[in-house]
């Protein structure tokens, strides 16, 4: 992800426009582009190779809506699992003078509704969410339909090329252009030759050590296979108690913290909320198995806690994302340490766990005034900040 000087809202120049996009969450000084270069490198394809009048177009994992936007005369279908890519998708269509409905957004627990002739792929960070994605999109093929797929050479494995090749047809890949890298894909008339696999990837799932809870994993589900280490770190270091309170369980992934609280916390009432529609499926599907109904425990999909009142909490728990898609960096962990300090009541207490090397407990300390260190190792450290 290219960085854009502090302050300059560069824009994407495309067919005598210049677009505006910005990234979600908003930031005032957004360092960050809201597109890539293999946004522009397919949009370059396109131009070279129009599509069709009357194509149906299908556009996955459009990371704020660049593509959706500059091609917006193509009445594009947009599918993806990313909430904030919602909002970007609907806040650039307006801010550049078109509807917000006018581009249908699709969730990747939905199906789009195809056949399509023409489909614009980004990469996804996640093979096994890549590989699903391929998999559930091959019935939605029209014959002979234009598959191109897009992605930052550092960011495109052997892998996912080969994943192409086998689910949907014989992928060759272009020149790079800017360190990006485009590869077309060939769907056969009659889907010969392709391997008849299922239609999707099953979820992952794993129980807990010692315990019977069940976490089932979509394949675009945090840590898929196994328990994040941070997480396993933190766990112990959550409350057991029969007292009353109101808990947010933020960036809740397959719900592991949340359901572990609800269990271990009776009277505890609990959110989970997190930006991936696969995260928040699975995390209901969880605590369905574990017996824990919405009364206890309910999970929403949210980009971080705008929705929440203030001061109404008492206990934010948070393994804080650092990255989002392929970009790595602490802003949504920063945004969401901001709104925790927010919806949490006077007493109550934010508990993270991260790596050693964040540094988190400096930025909790500026933003609450106390951090406190519950427990360390040499990767990781808990650590809690009280609203004075
Ligand atoms: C490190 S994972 C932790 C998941 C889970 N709590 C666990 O411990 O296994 C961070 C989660 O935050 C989610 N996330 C990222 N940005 C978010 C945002 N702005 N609002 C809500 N969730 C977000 C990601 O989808 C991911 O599931």
């Amino acid at each position: 992800m290219v960085p854009v000087a502090p302050g300059m809202m560069e824009k994407l120049k495309y067919k005598e426009r210049e677009l505006s996009l910005r990234r979600f969450p908003l930031r005032e000084k957004e360092p960050l582009r809201a597109w890539d270069a293999a946004d522009e490198h397919l949009l370059k394809f396109l131009d070279d190779e129009p599509c069709a009048a009357g194509s149906r177009v299908l556009i996955f994992n459009d990371a704020f809506g660049a593509l959706a936007v500059a091609l917006n005369e193509l009445r594009p279908q947009v599918w993806s699992d990313s909430f904030l890519a919602r909002l970007g998708l609907a806040h650039n269509l307006e801010a550049n003078g078109l509807a917000a409905q006018s581009v249908p957004f699709v969730a990747a627990d939905g199906v789009p509704e195809g056949p399509f002739d023409l489909v614009l792929l980004k990469l996804p960070k996640s093979l096994a969410f890549w590989e699903d994605t391929l998999l559930r999109l091959r019935p939605l093929l029209a014959p002979e339909a234009r598959i191109v797929t897009g992605g930052m050479i550092k960011h495109s494995p052997a892998r996912a090329y080969e994943l192409l090749e086998s689910i949907l047809g014989p992928t060759r890949t272009g020149q790079g252009w800017r360190k990006s890298r485009l590869a077309f894909t060939a769907f056969p008339a009659d889907g010969a030759g392709i391997s008849s696999q299922s239609t999707n990837l099953p979820d992952a799932a794993y129980t807990l050590d010692g315990d019977d809870l069940l976490l089932n994993n979509g394949p675009n589900v945090f840590s898929r296979d196994h328990l994040d280490l941070g997480t396993r770190f933190l766990l112990p270091h959550l409350p057991r108690t029969d007292v009353p309170m109101e808990v947010v369980d933020l960036g809740s992934g397959n719900g592991v913290l949340g359901l572990v609280l609800a269990r271990q916390c009776v009277r505890a009432k609990i959110v989970g909320l997190d930006e991936s529609y696969q995260a928040v499926a699975c995390a209901r599907k969880n605590a369905r198995a574990a017996g824990l109904d919405e009364t206890r425990i309910r999970f929403q999909v949210e980009g971080g806690l705008q929705g929440l009142p203030a001061a109404s909490f008492d206990l934010v728990v948070c393994n804080p994302p650092f990255h989002q898609a392929q970009a790595v960096g602490d802003q949504i962990a920063w945004g969401m340490f901001h709104q925790s300090r927010r919806i949490l009541k006077p007493g109550g207490r934010l508990l993270i766990v991260s790596n050693r090397h964040l540094g988190y407990h400096v930025k909790l300390k500026r933003l609450f005034g106390n951090c406190a260190v519950v427990a360390s190792n040499r990767k990781f450290v808990v650590l809690q900040a009280t609203v004075s």
